[in-house]
């Protein structure tokens, strides 16, 4: 049923280090995910979006405070990730690099243990995964992951993850290497899925633009700690934080950004 927490942070710390070379990557963060609801993080760089995202993940444990995932801590690791899947800001490090594109998605099934889909039944959802980010899979499959460009693995990953289909994904600037065209349809066929497949999503990005388009709900954070969360409406057109409002104000550059690139 819709409305029940996801995820739910409780006075939620993170840091790395120690004593004077401590740094507190998120901070005291008090908040709440819905079942299928798309929540956007927003937030400038290293104020602690990529960690907020492995936290989710399990790849990261609080310090302090309590992270529950469904009401309980977040236990065993794999059976985690047959629910939670992550794209990662940082296509790169994902991929084996010595392994074939498609047995490389399809290995990925792997998550499942006993519960995979037949052999079938994974070539199917590779092939459709692959068609659904604009790939022809004769033309891909047979690829090693070095001799593809940053846009074209960022959409393998994606690829991958519409082909796991999980409840809950995590997606760390999914589209911030690919071109604005092929951009818009990532983003159309990610909320026509997760429609389909009653998901939540957690974008995270520096674009307030873009979790405006596509969120329920957005949160901007800034040096680890959610300084404003609110519907888009809310956030866009009435901010409070002036954090926000500086995000705001950096909207054109960032577009300026996309058509140079
Ligand atoms: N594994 C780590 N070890 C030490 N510091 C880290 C680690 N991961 C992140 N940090 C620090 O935490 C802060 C937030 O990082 P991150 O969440 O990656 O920022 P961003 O918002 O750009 O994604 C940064 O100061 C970063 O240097
Ligand atoms: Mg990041």
């Amino acid at each position: 049923m819709p409305n029940k927490d996801v995820f739910e942070f409780k006075n939620v710390t993170k840091s790395f280090g120690h004593g004077k070379d401590v740094t507190v990557a998120v901070k005291n963060l008090d908040l709440a995910i819905k079942d299928q609801e798309i929540v956007t993080v927003v937030g400038g760089s290293a104020c602690g979006k990529s960690v907020f995202g492995k936290l989710l993940l399990g790849l990261l444990k609080p310090t302090q405070g309590e992270l529950l995932f469904r009401g309980e801590p977040i236990g065993d690791q794999i059976e985690h990730w047959q629910e939670v899947q992550m794209v990662f800001q940082d296509p790169f490090t994902c991929f084996n690099q010595f392994l074939p594109i498609r047995r490389q998605l399809e290995a990925s099934f792997g998550v499942f243990k006993g519960k995979k889909p037949s052999a079938k039944e994974i070539k199917r959802r590779v092939d459709e995964g692959l068609m659904a980010v604009n790939m022809k899979p004769q033309e891909i499959e047979d690829k090693y992951p070095f001799e593809l460009s940053g846009g074209q693995m960022q959409r393998m990953l994606l690829a991958r993850i519409f082909a796991l289909r999980p409840k809950v994904l995590v997606a760390d600037e999914p589209t911030s290497m690919v071109d604005a065209c092929v951009r818009a349809g990532i983003l159309d066929y990610l909320l026509k899925l997760k429609d389909e497949l009653d998901m939540t999503i957690v974008f995270i990005t520096h674009d307030i633009g873009l979790a405006y388009y596509v969120s329920d709900r957005i949160f901007i954070m800034h040096d680890g700690e959610v300084v404003e969360a609110g519907d888009p409406d809310q956030v866009a057109f009435s901010p409070k934080n002036p954090h926000t409002i500086q995000l705001l104000e950096d909207i054109p550059e960032i577009h300026r950004e996309w058509i140079q690139r």
